[in-house]
């Protein structure tokens, strides 16, 4: 095999309760990379369609990725990549790291596999690392095991993939703004008091009993965010409002996708997550922001091949 065709899903990190641990992974939406095998010995990106993102190996995260992974192969191969971006940089849906997260998958495959999928969460988070300065694995490691994901630690880095009810929807809603992760993560105070994260960890642990026991009551009572959403949600317009819509309209949940400005909500079932949408929707609408919006069923598969 000399080229491959990838689908490279969009995720939404931290689940309310799981900051910098907990993600998912969408079906709805992602890029696609096409990955050619050369001869030149180098990674190349030749061509990036959908959005102006740096075409030089080392500046763009799909290139770093790759490099980080080939330092551990003696491979001569060199690699060309074309990536095919729908997924907005800065939208909170993983841009970043579908790119990274797509281009070791594909890379790896066209080397016979050399590396197990959770081996591939660490080279994928140096571009992680390069686009917002904070190598976390919450957005790459369910784009690559797809499902729920949890980063069960950094130091040393395990990651485990969790059940995912089959019921489980999610809509995210992207007002048309711009959040640097870097920016995000910039207003985020170092220390947390004890209190909340007593009540964070339960509602951590709650949500993946909840999971495994497709208690979606538990999972509801569950998605809460007692630490990051209170500091971060004043730079989403209508946060409060399109979170109570969401749940109004019968959301298990809802919360500030990865960094924002995203807002997704779970539901049971899609016909409920359609209505979340219509809801959360309705708020924009009258407050004349643009957005984006798309209901989704969990991708439990990651990164796909596409013929
Ligand atoms: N856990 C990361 C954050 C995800 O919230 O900063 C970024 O998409």
């Amino acid at each position: 095999m000399n080229e491959i065709r990838l689908f490279c899903p969009a995720t939404i990190a931290n689940v309310s309760c799981g900051f910098d641990v907990l993600g998912l992974c969408l079906e709805s939406t992602g890029d696609e990379m096409i990955i050619k095998k050369t001869d030149t010995g180098k990674v190349t990106i030749s061509k990036i369609t959908g959005q102006d993102l740096p075409l030089e190996t080392e500046k763009n995260v799909a290139g770093v990725a790759v490099l980080a992974m080939l330092k551990e192969t003696n491979t001569d191969h060199g690699f060309d990549l074309e990536i095919i971006k729908k997924i907005k940089p800065g939208s909170g849906i993983g841009s970043s790291a579908a790119s990274a997260a797509g281009a070791v998958y594909g890379v790896n495959k066209l080397l016979g596999e050399p590396f197990s999928l959770n081996e591939l969460v660490r080279f994928a988070m140096k571009g992680e690392e390069l686009a917002s300065g904070a190598p976390h694995a919450d957005n790459v490691a369910p784009a690559l095991l797809g499902g729920f994901t949890l980063v069960k630690g950094y130091e040393p880095l395990e990651v485990l993939k969790l059940h995912t009810p089959a019921d489980i929807y999610a809509t995210v809603i992207h007002p048309q703004i711009e959040v640097k992760t870097a920016d995000a993560r910039s207003v985020l105070k170092q220390n947390i008091p004890l209190k909340k994260a007593i009540v964070q960890w339960g509602n951590l642990a709650g949500l993946i009993s909840a999971l495994y026991t497709e208690d979606y009551d538990l999972m509801s009572r569950c998605l809460h965010d007692e630490i990051v959403e209170p500091m971060r949600s004043p730079l989403i317009p209508g946060f409060d409002k399109v979170k109570k819509a969401a749940i109004d309209a019968g959301a298990l949940g809802s919360g500030i996708s990865g960094s924002g400005p995203s807002i997704f909500a779970l539901s049971k079932g899609k016909e409920t997550a359609k209505k979340a949408a219509e809801s959360m929707a309705k708020v924009y609408k009258e407050f004349g922001v643009d957005y984006d919006i798309h209901v989704s069923k969990i991708n439990t598969e990651g990164v796909k091949v596409l013929k």
